[in-house]
C-alpha cells in the first residue's frame, strides 16, 4: 500500500513508468526497506538493483528472487510488486528469526520489465541474460525522445554510490512470485499456482511512411496516407491468422499518427505488435504471415523490426515440484499452470534453473487500475516463496 501511493492514480492504480523519478523513489523505498534488514545493494550497467542478504558460506552459489517495480500506464499496486515485496518478507522473516540460508539471497528489482516507455519489455533482465545489447539498449529512446541512458545515469544519481555488479552471478536457482494476471486460480478456488512455464512473445515496431499533405485539398488518387496503409496492413495481418483454437495473441497496443494534426494527411505510423502463443513453430508462421503482409503494403512505405524474439520458456521440473510440496506442506491448494504473461523468470530461466509462484488475483483483472490481490493469497505465496528458497538453500549445502 505504501508503494502503491509512489504513482497512484486517481482511479486507484498506480502509473509508474521506468527510469522515471517515481520509478527511483519506489526503488530507494525497497532499497532502504532491505538495507535495514541487512542486505548489501548493487546495481549493473542497466539498472537492475540486487539486495544481497549473506549467507553463511560464501562458496556457495546464491539463490535469487525478484520482479520489478514499475507499472504499465493504467495499472495496479501488485503487478511486479508483489514478487519484490514477497522476496523482502523472505528477508524480513530470516532477519527476524536471526537466521541465515547456508547460501546469500539476492533480491533482485529488474529494470523496466513492463516496456511500456522504453520498448521491449523484460529489458532489464534481458540484458542481464545475454538476451538484448546493453550498449543498443542504452541508446534506445522513449517516445519524448529521452535517451535510455541518459534517463538511467539520472536514476543512478538519485539512489547514490552503489557498488557496481560487473557480470551476471552463477545463481543456484532464481524464484519468481506473482499475482497470475489470469483466472485459472480464482475461479478453481486454488490459493497457490506452480508455473510450468511462459508461452513464446514476439514484439515487433512497424513503421509505415506516407506523406503530409493538406486535409482539404489533396485528392484520394494523391494521397500517401500512412494511417490509411497501417489500417489496412494490421486489418491483412488479422485476417490470415487462422486461430480456430483461440490461442494466438495478437495486440496492436501503442499506434502513433504523425504529425497528429486534424487538417494533415498522415505522412507517419509507429506501432508495436505483440504476439503471443504457446507455440514457437506457430509464432514462426505468424512472423511469416507479418512479413508478407508488410512487403505488400502499397502507396506507403513499411518497415517492420522484430524487439524481442522469446521462445517458450519451460521451468525447472525440480523446482515446479518443490512449489507444489511446499504448498501441500503448508496445506495450501496448488495447481500447475503455465503464465500467459510475459515475466523476468523467462530471461533467468536461460542462465539457471528457474520457477514462478502464482497467486489469484480478483476476476484475473491485470493491466488495469483495479487490479486486486487479496491479503491472504499473497501472505500464502509469501509463505510458499520463503518455504522453496529454504528448501533448495538447504539442498545446495548438502
Ligand atoms: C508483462 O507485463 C507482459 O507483457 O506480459
Ligand atoms: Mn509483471
Ligand atoms: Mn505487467
Amino acid at each position: 500500500m505504501e508503494l502503491g501511493k509512489i504513482g497512484a492514480t486517481e482511479s486507484g492504480g498506480v502509473n509508474r513508468q521506468a527510469l522515471t523519478g517515481l520509478d527511483s523513489q519506489a526503488r530507494k523505498l525497497v532499497m532502504a526497506w532491505a538495507v535495514t534488514l541487512g542486505a548489501e545493494p548493487r546495481m549493473d550497467a542497466i539498472g537492475n538493483l540486487f539486495l544481497r542478504f549473506p549467507g553463511t558460506n560464501s562458496e556457495l552459489a546464491p539463490i535469487s528472487t525478484g520482479s520489478h517495480l514499475d507499472t504499465q500506464p493504467g495499472g495496479g499496486m501488485f503487478d511486479g510488486i508483489y514478487g519484490v515485496l514477497a522476496g523482502l518478507e523472505v528477508l524480513e522473516a530470516l532477519a527476524a528469526s536471526d537466521r541465515r540460508l547456508p547460501c546469500a539471497l539476492d533480491l533482485v528489482i529488474w529494470l523496466n520489465e513492463e516496456g511500456s516507455r522504453f520498448s521491449p519489455a523484460t529489458m532489464g533482465s534481458g540484458v542481464y541474460a545475454g538476451l538484448l545489447d546493453l550498449e543498443d539498449t542504452l541508446l534506445l529512446t522513449d517516445g519524448d525522445g529521452v535517451v535510455l541512458g541518459d534517463a538511467l545515469e539520472m536514476m543512478k544519481s538519485t539512489l547514490g554510490n552503489l557498488e557496481h555488479e560487473n557480470s551476471p552471478s552463477i545463481y543456484d536457482a532464481y524464484f519468481e512470485a506473482h499475482i497470475e494476471q489470469g483466472p485459472v486460480l480464482e475461479a478453481s478456488h486454488t490459493q497457490i499456482g506452480a508455473v510450468s512455464g511462459i508461452q513464446g512473445l514476439r514484439q515487433y515496431e512497424v513503421i509505415v511512411s506516407g506523406q503530409s499533405a493538406h486535409a482539404g485539398t489533396t485528392p484520394r488518387s494523391r494521397r500517401q496516407d500512412a494511417l490509411v496503409s497501417a489500417m489496412s496492413l494490421i486489418n491483412d495481418i488479422t485476417a490470415a491468422i487462422d486461430d480456430s483454437e483461440d490461442l494466438v495473441r495478437f495486440t496492436v497496443g501503442r499506434f502513433e499518427v504523425h504529425p497528429g494534426s486534424p487538417n494533415t494527411v498522415p505522412s507517419k505510423v509507429i506501432f508495436n505488435i505483440d504476439l503471443r502463443h504457446p507455440d514457437d513453430d506457430r509464432l514462426e508462421e505468424i512472423e511469416k504471415i507479418i512479413v508478407q503482409c508488410t512487403g505488400r503494403v502499397k502507396t506507403c512505405r513499411a518497415d517492420l523490426q522484430c524487439l524481442i524474439r522469446s521462445p517458450v520458456t519451460h521451468f525447472d521440473e525440480g523446482l515446479v515440484r518443490l512449489i507444489e510440496s511446499a504448498a501441500k506442506a503448508l496445506e495450501f491448494s496448488v495447481k500447475t499452470l503455465p503464465s500467459g504473461a510475459t515475466h523476468d523468470a523467462s530471461s533467468m530461466a536461460r542462465l539457471c534453473p528457474t520457477v514462478m509462484i502464482f497467486v489469484p488475483c480478483r476476476d484475473g483483472v491485470s493491466h488495469h487500475e483495479s487490479e486486486w490481490a487479496e491479503p491472504e493469497h499473497l501472505w500464502a505465496g509469501a509463505c510458499v516463496l520463503a518455504d522453496a528458497i529454504e528448501a533448495r538453500a538447504n539442498e545446495t549445502d548438502l
